[in-house]
């Protein structure tokens, strides 16, 4: 075991012991892995070092967080440059969407624990990555066919391409839309088809994806008011993960849902906004709480999510590990939240 300043820490070293912030938070749990989100996410909390096992992970093992971020990384440089007219490649990014694809075949689970990054600054670009993975996760799930699959993703990661053409007065507006700016922020699909349609190598359909993608399946979405099977498969599966996705974000205007909420929130509005098959496919298939992630519960205890998904995911079994305002807990002790009705999770710590 070493201590390391942070300036020589790197991706692949493996934590030697908890990082706690001074308000007693945990940021990090010893065994973890340092992934390059972490390296950023230490430097955020001022962390001035921590300590470190003499092994190191060969990067190969954590090559999901690689695709992860370069998806983001090509996503925010195709919109960025979008919006400023100049020239777009999207071979790249269909490469990486292509990567993703592959993980996700090859293990469902693969990003779980990565989705859920809220930065302020790159929500858009962060929340179209989320997007994506939730719905390939569901079209796997719905048994669809690789290249289906494959043109699903592209739109998902694209679904909020319009988007560029909104004035960034609107798209980051510190509070509620009014009537007027709300009808702006609609144009976005609209834009979206005329963006992808211009983009080379999109399909039509991913672009009559992108366009319906606000389309709900009674018919009370926009902009064309299209309901159930008119609605492309593609734009009512993203539709779901949209909004499951944005629900656990935080907005100005109201506080984030915590996932199980978010998940209770698309179970409520089932039939009237979401195609009830996918809905149930969709919630059968994601993590909800994915494994690893540290939670506190009603009860004050802080808990490590132990691996499970669908249904079961919405209330985990769980291992203590610490209290909030208390010392570690040095034998951890495990919580089935199922057969614990009166436990659950009120915040997500990391
Ligand atoms: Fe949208």
């Amino acid at each position: 075991m070493q201590k390391l300043p942070l300036t020589e820490v790197k991706a692949g070293m493996k934590l030697a012991k908890d990082v706690i912030l001074e308000d007693g938070r945990i940021l990090l749990l010893k065994g973890f892995t340092i992934k390059p989100r972490y390296l950023s996410k230490l430097k955020a909390y001022d962390v001035p070092f921590i300590f470190v096992e003499d092994e190191i992970v060969e990067l190969d093992e954590i090559s999901e967080e690689r695709v992860y971020e370069d998806a983001f990384t090509n996503i925010k440089g195709i919109m960025q440059s979008i919006r400023y007219d100049e020239k777009v490649d999207i071979v790249q990014l269909k490469e990486t969407v292509n990567d993703m694809v592959q993980h996700i075949l090859n293990d469902d689970m693969v990003f779980m624990t990565l989705t859920g990054i809220r930065d302020i600054d790159n929500y858009t670009f962060l929340h179209s990555v989320d997007v994506c993975i939730y719905a390939v996760v569901t079209a796997k799930a719905l048994g669809m066919e690789y290249d289906d699959i494959y043109e699903l993703a592209m739109a998902a990661i694209l679904h909020d391409v319009g988007k560029c053409k909104v004035p960034l007065s609107i798209l980051n507006k510190p509070g509620k839309l009014t009537t007027e700016e709300f009808e702006v922020m609609k144009r976005h699909a609209i834009s979206g088809l005329e963006i992808a349609s211009q983009l080379p190598g999109l399909s039509e359909k991913i672009a009559r994806i992108i366009c319906q993608h606000h389309e709900k399946w009674d018919g009370s979405g926009y902009p064309l008011g299209l309901n159930s099977y008119d609605i492309e498969l593609g734009a009512r599966i993203i539709s779901i993960a949209d909004v499951y996705d944005a629900l656990t974000a935080n907005r100005v205007y109201r506080k984030r849902f915590m996932p199980h909420e978010a998940a209770e929130y698309l179970m409520a509005n089932n039939e009237s906004q979401f195609d009830p098959r996918i809905m149930k496919c969709f919630i059968n298939s994601i993590a909800i709480y994915p494994k690893d992630i540290v939670v506190l519960l009603n009860t004050g205890e802080v808990a490590r999510v132990l691996p499970s998904k669908g249904m079961a995911s919405m209330r985990p079994k769980v291992s203590v590990i610490t209290r909030k305002d208390g010392p570690p807990v040095f034998d951890p002790y495990e919580i089935d939240l199922r057969k614990n009705p009166t436990i659950f999770v009120v915040d997500i710590i990391s």
